[in-house]
């Protein structure tokens, strides 16, 4: 099984990501470490260690992380996709954790879970990337115990948040900056522009429901978030964004991935959080970048849809 830490702010997705790890057999789910992002880290925190709960996974410790961004403060919140608490207003219904939150905080976790692997993890940040750029420098040498880091987040065409960015990475450009470009570990960047091609229907919804308890309650997590697909985008249905980074996470390969650099714009302007995925090919590349593109990270640029969605349901 693949050696899994989640790094995540739920939010509706990020609540179907975790359940994903958390019930697949093709996982070792080290832990959980929180970060704001969608709603603030409080809630985040007891949204993530309520889903655990739902799976029957206590077993899996959950550390709290970054309250904000590493520089300047984010300029608002996802409440108005997730709902006031992050889960449709919904996460009064998951069960009670029955385990402590960690005493340490996220980077100390994460820190000591690394070094008592006796294989290479990946990690898999769903939220604002506060809490890996923080583990990065503060632990030199800590990427040697990293397989990959999946990353949803980026956007190759237009944003979510900004015309030119997308959420995960304008909540910390400066953060995203470090892990994309900073070239320690091996990352993949799963954008928003291949996430929304992977979109649950009302169908694959209603199968979700009926599979049992643990499905029925990630459903119920669902109504403020529908609607928000309803009125922004005309879709019965919605994005599992989340859940396909991990998806790729636990199941290398199934996300077609472009080994290319990545910047991010960490300008105070309208470019602000924007992902430039350079998409050129290797040879045009050269001949203005002067034979050093920098770190290379696997975009995340095309799937098999609908078998992508049956592994997610399965
Ligand atoms: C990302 O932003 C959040 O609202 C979602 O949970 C996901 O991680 C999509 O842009
Ligand atoms: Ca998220």
């Amino acid at each position: 099984p693949v050696k899994l830490i989640i790094d995540t702010d739920p939010g509706v997705d990020d609540a179907f990501a975790i359940a994903l790890a958390a019930l697949s057999e093709d996982v070792d789910l080290l832990g959980v470490t929180t970060v704001f992002g969608n709603v603030p880290l409080a809630a985040t925190t007891r949204n993530a260690r309520r889903v655990l709960a739902l799976c029957k996974r206590d077993d899996v410790p959950v550390a709290a992380g970054a309250a904000r961004p590493l520089v300047h403060p984010q300029a608002h919140e996802a409440k108005d996709v997730h709902g006031a608490d992050g889960l449709s207003g919904r996460s009064a219904a998951l069960p009670e954790p029955g385990r402590q939150l960690e005493s340490s905080d996220a980077v100390t976790l994460l820190g000591s879970l690394l070094e008592a692997a006796d294989e290479p993890v990946t990690i898999a940040p769903i939220g604002p990337l506060t809490n890996i750029a923080a583990l990065l420098a503060a632990r030199p040498g800590i990427a040697e115990k990293i397989e990959r880091i999946v990353i949803m987040g980026g956007a190759l065409r237009h944003g979510n948040t900004t015309a030119a960015a997308e959420f995960n990475i304008w909540s910390d450009p400066e953060a995203a900056q470090r892990v994309l470009a900073g070239g320690e570990a091996p990352c993949v960047l799963v954008p928003m522009d291949l996430t929304y091609r992977c979109a649950v229907d009302g169908a694959w919804l209603a199968a979700l429901a009926a599979s049992g308890p643990v499905g029925a309650a990630l459903d119920a997590l669902t109504p403020d978030y529908r609607a928000h697909y309803r009125h922004a985008l005309g879709w019965d249905g919605m994005a599992v964004h989340d859940a396909v980074a991990v998806a790729e996470a636990i199941r290398p390969g199934i996300l077609r991935l472009e080994q290319v650099p990545v910047q991010v714009e960490t300008s105070l302007g309208p470019g602000r959080g924007a992902t430039h995925a350079d998409l050129r090919l290797p040879a045009a590349r050269a001949d203005t970048d002067g034979g050093t593109p920098g770190p290379l990270v696997g975009v995340a640029t095309d799937t098999d849809l609908d078998g992508l969605r049956t592994f997610l349901l399965d």
